[in-house]
């Protein structure tokens, strides 16, 4: 809704388009046009639920001690990549798994600096006169903005291969994730 009054990024080269955010065709079918006051109000309501949220549940991790199986290590990345290999079923041996595999502690880690990042270039491109310094540590409104937009789409690809991940997983995995423990079959 916000975007729409202002839709200028686009993946192509020169005069070459080869995908615009968004096609008209998107805005029409969610009826999303003339709509940018009440984007707006949406946007800052979830947007304090988001950021709320967010600190809670990073304050949790800290004073719980949880920070301790999220935070990648050296191993992480070589790890990750076999995690990565795994999944799509292109090596055999599962890799080394603790609380969560290292491509979950880059994922679950990314993430809580991605929402960091939302909230300093949201504030950045909310007051760009008043917060002057903080838009120029963006590289300017422009660059702020297209930082801010490109995070939510990091998010929406985060949404998507995290459900398909829990999916995956099956429905137990699922119901401890919101329950928080397990049930053991022991028969
Ligand atoms: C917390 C997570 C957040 C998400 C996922 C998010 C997402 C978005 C998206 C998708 C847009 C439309 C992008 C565009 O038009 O370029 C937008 C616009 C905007 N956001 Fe956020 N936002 C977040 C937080 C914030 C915060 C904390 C602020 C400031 C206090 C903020 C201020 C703004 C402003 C002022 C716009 C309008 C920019 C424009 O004129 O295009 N946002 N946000």
């Amino acid at each position: 809704m916000i975007y729409w009054a202002n839709d200028v990024y686009r993946l192509g080269w020169g005069n070459t388009t080869l995908l615009k955010f968004f096609p008209q065709s998107f805005y029409q079918a969610l009826q999303l046009e003339y709509k940018l006051a009440s984007g707006m109000a949406f946007h800052f309501v979830f947007m304090w639920i988001f950021a709320i949220n967010g600190l809670l549940y990073f304050l949790y991790t800290i004073f719980s001690g949880e920070w301790k199986y999220l935070v990648p290590d050296k191993h992480s990345f070589k790890e990750a990549w076999q995690v990565l290999l795994h999944d799509l079923r292109l090596r055999k041996t599962a890799p080394p798994q603790k609380k969560y595999n290292a491509a979950q502690k880059i994922a679950y880690s990314a993430i809580v600096v991605m929402g960091l990042g939302s909230v300093l270039t949201g504030l950045a491109i909310y007051k760009p006169i008043q917060f002057g310094w903080l838009c120029a540590l963006f590289g300017g409104y422009e660059f702020a903005r297209i930082i801010h937009f490109t995070l939510t789409i990091g998010y929406c690809l985060f949404f998507i291969i995290h459900i398909l991940q829990v999916i995956r997983a099956g429905w137990s995995n699922f119901r401890s994730m919101v329950t928080g423990f397990e049930i053991e079959n022991k028969i």
